[in-house]
C-alpha cells in the first residue's frame, strides 16, 4: 500500500476545462479502491461551489514564501464520491478569480506565479499535515514545479511522478521569473534544466527532475518522442530513457454509462437501446433540427485546432452531401467557432452549434448522436470517443494518440470493429471516413452490431490504476 498525493490543477466535479479534471477524480478513486492511502490538492477557484459540494473549511493556515513575496493560505477540505480526500489550497490573490487560467482573450498573465505559488503551497501543506507521501504525483505544468521543489527541499524526499496530458502546454515564461517563482538561476540550463529556448518550462522543470514521466497512451508516447510529435521537447523525451512511459486513460462509467445516466431523457443497454432514439428525438430537439435522412454526427470538445475542428468545418460540405446532419456543442477559439457558425448558416437545418460549457447537454450528444466525430489533429488520450462507445456512438477519429489506441477501425479489422478510423490529415481522407459511416449506418444491422460490440468495449480505471501502482513502486521511497 502506498501513500500517494495527487497535485492538479482541476477536479472533477469541483472544477473542470478538459478531460484532466476526470482523470484528476477518477485515477485517485480506482487506487483508494485498491487500497492506498490516496490525497488530491488542487487549488480553490473562486467559480468552485463550495456550498454545493460540501467544501469546509479546516483550521490550517500558512503563510508561503516565494522569491521574497509571501502570501497567506488556507486549507479547505472535501471528498470525491468514493471517500478520496481532496485537499483546496485558498488564496485569493491568485485563485479569486473567474477562470481557472485565463479568458477568451488569452492566458493570466502571472500565471508563472499563480502555479508556483500552488507548486509550493502543496508542499507547504504536506508538512501542515505531517505527510510525507511515498509519491508526489503531478498533473501537466501547473503542477510542473512540484518534483523540481522536491528536490530543492532535499529534506523530506517522496518520489515524484509527472502525467503529461498535453505536451503543448508547456507552461512557458520569460527567463526573468526565475527569481520571482524561487528558482536559483544554475537550474537554468538546457540540459537537465528548466531552460527552453530562452524561456523557462514548467513542464520541463517537471520532466527532468521527477522520478518517472508518463503521458495518457502509448500512441501518443511514441509520437512525442519523434521531431513531428515532439513539440520541440522530443530530445527531452527521448534523453528520459525508460523514465517516460504511456499509460492509457480510462473512463469512469460511474459518470458514463447509459443504463444509469441520469442526465439523459431515457436510460438504455446494449439489451434493449430503445432509450436511445428517445435521446436522439431530445438531441435534435434541443439543437433545433429535423429529423434527418442520414446519421446524425455529434461533436463535444474544446474548439480548438488540437482537436481538428478546422478540418471538419471545412469538411461540413462533404458532410452534408453525404446526407448527414451535425451538431457541435464546444468553447474555445473564436476562429473554430466562426467557420462552424458559417457551415450552419450554409446548411440551416442540417448543421447546428452551441457554443457553451455545459454538462448535461454533453451526455445528450453521446447519447443521442450516431457517429461522434473527433477529428483531432494530435490527441493525447482523449475520454469522448471512449465515452461514446459505451453509448453505442460510434466514433470516427483520426488514427492519433490516443484515438489509435482505443478504437478499432471497421474495415480495417472486420469482425472487431469498434469504428471509423482516418490515416491522412486532409479533407479527402476525412470526407472518406464519413462517407463510410453514412454507408455503415444505412446497414441497419451491420451497424447494430458494431454498436452492440463498442458498448462491450471495457476501459474502466482498474488496468490503468495497476500501471500506475507498479511505477509508483519504482519510485516510491
Ligand atoms: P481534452 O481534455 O483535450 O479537452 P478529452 O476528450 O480528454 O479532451 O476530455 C474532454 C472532457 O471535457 C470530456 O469529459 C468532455 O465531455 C468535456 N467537455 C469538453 N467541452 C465541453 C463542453 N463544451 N461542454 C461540456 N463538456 C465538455
Ligand atoms: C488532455 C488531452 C486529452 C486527454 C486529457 C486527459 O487534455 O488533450 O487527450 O484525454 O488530457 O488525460
Amino acid at each position: 500500500m502506498a501513500d500517494v498525493l495527487h497535485v492538479t490543477s482541476e477536479v472533477v466535479p469541483f472544477s473542470k476545462t478538459g478531460g484532466l479534471a476526470d482523470v484528476s477524480a477518477a485515477l485517485p478513486e480506482a487506487l483508494s479502491r485498491r487500497g492506498h492511502k490516496v490525497a488530491v490538492v488542487t487549488p480553490l477557484y473562486r467559480k468552485v461551489n463550495a456550498a454545493r459540494h460540501g467544501i469546509r473549511p479546516t483550521a490550517l493556515r500558512f503563510p508561503v514564501t516565494l522569491g521574497g513575496r509571501t502570501c497567506d493560505f488556507a486549507v479547505h477540505e472535501a471528498a470525491l464520491p468514493e471517500g478520496t480526500a481532496v485537499y483546496f489550497l485558498a488564496c485569493d490573490e491568485w485563485f479569486g478569480r473567474d477562470e481557472l487560467y485565463g479568458t477568451r482573450d488569452g492566458d493570466y498573465p502571472d500565471n508563472y506565479l499563480r502555479f508556483a505559488f500552488f507548486a509550493a503551497a502543496a508542499f507547504r501543506l504536506m508538512r501542515a499535515l505531517r505527510r510525507r507521501p511515498d509519491v508526489i504525483h503531478s498533473h501537466d505544468w501547473q503542477a510542473g514545479l512540484v518534483p523540481m521543489f522536491n528536490q530543492l527541499n532535499h529534506l523530506e524526499l517522496s518520489g515524484t511522478v509527472l502525467t503529461i496530458h498535453n505536451l503543448a502546454y508547456q507552461g512557458l515564461f520569460p527567463a526573468q521569473v526565475m527569481p520571482e517563482v524561487g528558482l536559483p538561476w544554475d537550474c537554468f540550463r538546457a540540459y537537465g534544466g528548466v531552460e527552453f529556448w530562452g524561456r523557462v518550462s514548467f513542464l520541463k522543470a517537471g520532466m527532468v527532475h521527477a522520478d518517472a514521466v508518463t503521458t495518457v497512451s502509448p500512441t501518443y508516447a511514441r509520437e512525442v518522442c519523434t521531431r513531428q510529435g515532439g513539440v520541440g521537447m522530443d530530445g527531452v523525451l527521448r534523453a528520459l530513457g525508460d523514465r517516460f512511459s504511456g499509460i492509457l486513460n480510462g473512463a469512469d462509467y460511474g459518470a458514463w454509462e447509459p443504463s444509469t445516466d441520469a442526465l439523459l431523457p431515457s436510460q438504455y443497454s446494449a439489451a434493449d437501446m430503445a432509450g436511445k432514439a428517445i435521446c436522439r428525438d431530445r438531441l435534435l430537439a434541443d439543437f433545433g433540427l429535423p429529423e434527418p435522412n442520414g446519421p446524425l454526427f455529434g461533436v463535444v470538445g474544446r474548439l480548438t485546432s488540437q482537436k481538428g475542428h478546422d478540418l471538419l468545418a471545412g469538411c461540413l460540405d462533404d458532410l452534408v452531401a453525404a446526407g448527414g446532419s451535425l451538431v457541435v456543442l464546444g468553447t474555445g477559439e473564436r476562429a473554430v467557432e466562426e467557420s462552424f457558425r458559417a457551415a450552419a448558416g450554409r446548411h440551416p437545418g442540417r448543421v447546428s452549434l452551441r457554443v457553451a460549457y455545459d454538462e448535461p447537454l454533453a451526455h445528450i450528444v453521446e447519447a443521442g448522436a450516431d457517429f461522434f466525430l473527433m477529428p483531432s489533429r494530435f490527441e493525447p488520450c482523449g475520454l469522448n470517443q471512449i465515452y461514446s462507445m459505451r453509448y453505442g456512438t460510434l466514433p470516427v477519429v483520426h488514427a492519433t494518440g490516443g484515438l489509435e489506441d482505443t478504437v478499432r477501425d471497421v474495415d480495417e479489422e472486420p469482425g472487431r470493429g469498434t469504428g471509423l478510423k482516418f490515416r491522412a490529415f486532409d479533407r479527402a481522407s476525412l470526407a472518406w471516413a464519413i462517407r463510410r459511416a453514412r454507408d455503415l449506418w444505412d446497414d441497419k444491422a451491420r451497424y447494430l452490431e458494431i454498436q452492440r460490440r463498442a458498448m462491450a468495449e471495457d476501459f474502466s480505471w482498474e488496468a490503468s490504476a495497476r500501471a500506475y501502482e507498479a511505477l509508483y513502486e519504482r519510485v516510491a521511497r
